[in-house]
């Protein structure tokens, strides 16, 4: 019997979503289908019964936190970097008419057990409380040379290579004291650990360049974030994959992934029933067994999650109904640094007068929860809260050989920037050539 698709999707992440969207557009017959009986998979939003029957063993909501349906709440704490890769692939498909966004209303960094908003220009550096005069000074002429650094030009490159030169050698340059250096590796160039620092600068130049002109794009963070929640943008990628033909099933346990004697995908098999294709591409969950015998997944690492619920907004962020707050590593002497993502009911995600705030990081330890405190510890009283350890899946093979693709699980990054290089890789693994994507505006609500 002939192939009934040519690409079965497994699990409604936004990575499978977009992908089932794109191929779809490309003329690929595609079903996709998912065990949950809702969208998003890990990077689902969910209503407060979802949230208690997740997280509190079926108990019911307490009812004073408000009603149901104004509550979708994020699994998955990230935000939308304003001019990054996945506001490119929103427009480019034109999923942005199914979507409405705002921005965060702010970027905070943890330095010397403060909380400060983290410079963008090089006339707010020389306004922030973050440095020292002498600091500001520096770090000035650190901002004016990137902004300033023009490739074809040497006489913008005061004898650095940002090729060859690391990181270090251009902080050196500058003489940037080792605070300095945490708030602009991880608040801008948003490096969850320092590994960075002894590569060349070129990726860190164009992370600090991409949080400055998506920071210029909009004024009051690099950020913006779709109402209603994340769960929004993996269902407004199903909405596309529908228009093109795409077919969608919700609640369908997956019995089993049946493979030919060499070990090639056939097809999936759901209530008893196979379903054939030329390839299927899956979030990690639908691989962790393997039925026959070959490893497809393996774990790196877990990330810690809290999302809490506040009666307020966080302290020191004035006021703000938004923000991100990063904590870098050797602030609080870690390896890898914390996030704090806060959203509220101006983004229609929670009651009004209540706040959701995600506290994550990667896991260093036996006793994750204590590894988030010092972010906890900058929320003030917490009403509600909801740990969770996450096992960070990566396949062990490309998928070229046995044509079955797995995406890789939602790391500890606050934005969707390698959620996007992930569909790439995919798409480039399934398709065979790299994914091209024009560019467009995007609006955002006032
Ligand atoms: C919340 O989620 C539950 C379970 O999926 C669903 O039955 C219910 O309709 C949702 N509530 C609202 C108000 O959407």
């Amino acid at each position: 019997m002939d192939e009934e698709y040519d690409v079965i999707v497994l699990g409604t992440g936004l990575t499978e979503c977009i992908l089932s969207g794109l191929l779809s557009v490309e003329g690929k017959k595609v079903l996709h289908m998912d065990r949950n009986d809702y969208y998003g998979g890990d990077s689902a939003s969910l209503n407060l019964t979802q949230l208690f029957r997740k997280f509190r063993d079926n108990k019911e909501a307490p009812a004073e936190l408000g009603r149901d349906r104004d509550y979708a709440v994020d699994l998955v704490p990230k935000f939308i970097i304003a001019n990054g890769e996945l506001t490119k692939i929103l427009v480019h498909t034109d999923v942005t008419r199914y979507l409405e966004f705002k921005q965060i209303a702010g970027s905070f960094v943890f330095r010397d057990g403060k909380i400060s908003k983290v410079p963008s220009t090089e006339m707010e550096a020389v306004k922030s409380p973050l440095m020292g005069l002498f600091e500001k000074r520096r770090a000035k002429k650190f901002f004016e040379f990137l902004q300033g650094w023009k490739d074809e030009d040497p006489t913008t490159h005061q004898g650095l290579d940002l090729d060859k030169d690391s990181m270090k050698a251009v902080y050196e340059k500058f003489g940037l004291e080792p605070g300095t250096q945490d708030f602009i590796g991880h608040a801008m160039a948003l490096y969850l650990d320092d590994d960075y620092i002894t590569k060349p600068a070129r990726p860190t130049y164009d992370r600090i360049i991409l949080y400055t002109t998506s920071m210029a794009r909009y004024g009051k963070s690099p950020y913006i974030y779709p109402l209603y929640g994340l769960g929004e943008l993996p269902q407004s990628f199903a909405r596309l994959s529908a228009i093109y033909g795409g077919t969608y099933m919700l609640d369908k346990p997956i019995q089993k992934i049946v493979t030919d004697a060499s070990g090639k995908f056939v097809g999936v098999t759901s209530n008893g029933e196979t379903v054939k294709a030329k390839q299927v591409i899956g979030d990690p969950s639908y691989f962790l067994k393997s039925d026959d015998g070959k490893i497809r997944v393996i774990e790196e690492g877990k990330v810690v999650r809290a999302i809490c619920i506040l009666k307020h907004p966080i302290p020191e962020t004035d006021n703000s109904d938004s923000c991100q707050i990063i904590i870098p590593q050797n602030q609080v002497g870690r390896q890898h640094d914390i996030y704090i993502a806060m959203v509220s009911a101006t983004h229609n995600v929670c009651a009004k007068d209540v706040y959701i705030a995600i506290v994550s990081t990667v896991v260093e330890t036996s006793v994750p929860e204590k590894e988030i405190l010092p972010g906890l510890n900058l929320l003030g009283p917490i009403h509600e809260k909801f740990v969770s350890i996450t096992d960070l899946y990566t396949p062990t093979s490309s998928g070229e050989a046995d044509n079955i693709f797995i995406t890789r699980s939602y790391d500890a990054t606050s934005h969707f920037e390698t959620v996007v290089d992930d569909v790439q890789d995919v798409w480039k693994r399934v398709v065979g050539t790299p994914l091209v994507l024009k560019k467009r505006e995007v609006e955002v609500q006032e």
